[in-house]
């Protein structure tokens, strides 16, 4: 298996557009954003001023060779898994990942980030992240790609903005989807009824 292609211009001028239009609608405070690895054309995107980047990674080598390096008030890393994130509920703006839910095969360990992520995520922010679906076959990207959306949908709700339609021709889709409402009113309505005695 190759290693996935690099993401292009095009993939980065995409993800710069969401994060801009992120920090326009709260423009009284700094934009925060959370990187799920450390891809060094991820830490290297053009964020917008004063926003603050953070990058969490398990493997300390790997952080080791490709993190660009911390810049004080404006990118830190972390060595934590994306399963228990050390950071407070609701604290970020925007979850970026390049591979961040492609290089997971486990369906188990995908939910368990997915729902890390939402918990981190506040209910007016985005999850922007690229997979490359590796296929078996050319008829697998469709299916590599439906998955995971199947996967995502059960937290979050896909937004009308769409990758650059080359990058889903090619496999490479940049997921954009914002914390699913409805799941989060079932889990807070699950919440009471078990303090209640209720199941
Ligand atoms: C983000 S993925 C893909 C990186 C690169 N952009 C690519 O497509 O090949 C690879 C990184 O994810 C990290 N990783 C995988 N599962 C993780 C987890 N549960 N918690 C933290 N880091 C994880 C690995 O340590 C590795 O550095």
């Amino acid at each position: 298996m190759g290693a996935p292609p690099k993401l292009s211009l095009p993939d980065l001028a995409f993800i710069e557009s969401i994060a801009a239009a992120c920090a326009a609608r709260r423009p009284s405070r700094s934009l925060r954003i959370l990187l799920l690895g450390v891809t060094p054309e991820m830490a290297g995107v053009r964020w917008p001023r004063g926003a603050v980047l953070r990058a969490v990674d398990r493997s300390l080598p790997t952080i080791r060779d490709l993190w660009p390096g911390n810049l004080p008030r404006k990118r830190a890393v972390l060595c934590a898994d994306w399963r228990a994130l050390p950071l407070r509920k609701f604290s970020c703006d925007l979850l970026v990942g390049d591979g961040c839910l492609s290089c997971v095969n486990q369906p188990d360990h995908l939910r368990a980030i997915a729902a890390e992520a939402r918990r981190v995520l506040r209910p007016d922010g985005l999850l922007v992240a690229r997979s490359c679906i590796v296929p078996a076959s050319p008829e697998g990207i469709e299916a590599g790609i439906a998955e995971q959306r199947s996967m995502l949908r059960e937290f979050f709700n896909e937004t009308p903005l769409s990758a650059p339609p080359q990058t889903v021709k090619e496999g490479c889709p940049i997921f954009v989807a914002a914390p699913r409402a409805v799941q989060q009113q079932r889990n807070a309505a699950g919440a009471a009824a078990a303090s209640r005695g209720v199941s």
